[in-house]
């Protein structure tokens, strides 16, 4: 975060939203390539081998879900799987669903601990019950039933992000140096904004050091700390014939409450597949989604004849519309959409461009050619980190 972005914000966004929608960009419009697949950017790694899988007649479901199971796998990946960033308590608790368009199914779980692989758990809700979602302790042992390994999902990395969190916002409770720690220092009352700042990302930086996160990692760590993450992955793929499935997996928002379920594992919001139109996901506030059933908006508009980027700014425009185009607000928010339509065409849109010019947003594409892509923003402008730090130095 520095003062630079958010002045950009101030002076870029309001006008952007007045204009509507951007032009189409040229490589996500119109009928595109079968076979498809299109996910967010953190399943670039896995395109190769599932697009073969595709090629080869692999079923589409089948080939979305190779792609999610990456980062579900990856103990690297903070914010998917194994090595997720934990509730408040510290537990891994995870959300998935998918949607299979050619048989009309799907399946769904919700706050799942201890299993890595939901987004295959949620195919087995599909397959193997009469329901179509699942959650907690059921959903747990449902998978269990199914052959589905318990492991502890919490790595050693996602640990020490949690103790830091937690020994940071000690001030009102037992966590973290006491009163006796030789560091502690009474507040000092009137210390201005900046000043304040150094003092709290300074013992930030200490209890790290104390907790033995990696230097390397640790800028990061903090990072994720001061402003919670939900990083999540969507990946939907269409076939030669034209079938249609998607799916949908994350460790949800860093630091939930126990119990707090995204739009990820809600069919309609994280993940919608209709054989007959095509299929859309969402990355970004679970929250904001969930209230405008995002993924199910925007195959609806597809249906009714909208691009699937008009398609998906008209589910952005809903989010701001909720909020009255306050960019007081908005500027604390964010979210792409995959969009998938059945023929191939296809878009990555997003509410923001990006965290900062360094981090566009991407979409994923493979239709022969495997590339990212930057999404097309309803805004422009990068979003704000939340919650607010106002003052906090560059
Ligand atoms: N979009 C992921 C979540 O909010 O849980």
């Amino acid at each position: 975060m520095s003062f630079s972005r958010r002045d950009f914000l101030t002076t870029a966004v309001v006008g952007s939203v007045s204009l509507g929608l951007q032009p189409e960009a040229s490589a996500q419009s119109g009928g595109g390539k079968r076979p498809i697949i299109v996910c967010a950017g953190n399943g670039y790694d896995y395109l190769e081998e599932a697009y073969t899988f595709l090629k080869n007649g692999g079923d589409t479901l089948d080939a979305a879900l190779k792609v999610v199971k990456g980062p579900e796998d990856d103990p690297n990946e903070t914010s998917v799987g194994l090595g997720g960033i934990p509730n408040e308590e510290g537990v891994v608790e995870l959300d998935a669903c998918c949607m299979h368009g050619p048989t009309r199914r799907a399946g769904s779980v919700g706050g799942v601990r201890n299993i890595k692989n939901v987004s295959l758990v949620a195919k087995a809700v599909m397959e193997h019950t009469g329901h179509v979602m699942l959650v907690g302790e059921g959903a747990e042992r449902f998978a269990v039933a199914m052959g589905f390994p318990r492991e502890n999902l919490l790595t050693e990395k996602a640990r020490k992000i949690w103790l830091l969190w937690k020994e940071y916002h000690s001030i009102g409770d037992w966590w973290g140096p006491g009163i006796s720690d030789p560091k502690w220092n009474a507040p000092v009352k009137g210390t201005p904004q900046a000043q304040l700042w150094q003092i709290k990302y300074q013992r930030l930086e200490e209890i790290a050091a104390n907790l033995g996160i990696d230097p390397e990692w640790r800028a990061s760590a903090i990072h994720k700390v001061l402003f919670p993450p939900t990083g999540t992955i969507h990946c939907s793929a269409a076939n030669e014939k034209g079938e249609v499935s998607g799916c949908t997996t994350t460790s949800g928002l860093a630091y939930k409450l126990p119990g707090r379920v995204g739009d990820s594992p809600i069919i309609g919001a994280g993940c919608y597949t209709d054989q007959d139109v095509g299929s859309a996901g969402a990355t970004g506030s679970g929250e904001e989604n969930i209230k405008i059933a995002g993924a199910h908006t925007i195959v609806e508009n597809m249906r009714h004849g909208m691009s699937p980027q008009e398609a998906g700014m008209d589910a952005l425009k809903r989010i701001v519309r909720n909020y009255n185009n306050d960019m007081s607000k908005l500027q604390y928010m964010d979210m792409t959409y995959y969009i998938l339509r059945k023929d191939g065409a296809y878009a990555g849109v997003s509410l923001w461009d990006g965290y900062s010019e360094h981090e566009p947003h991407k979409i994923a594409v493979h239709d022969g050619t495997r590339r990212a892509e930057k999404t097309v923003a309803l805004m422009k402008g990068y979003s704000q980190d939340y919650p607010p730090a106002l003052g906090l130095p560059k």
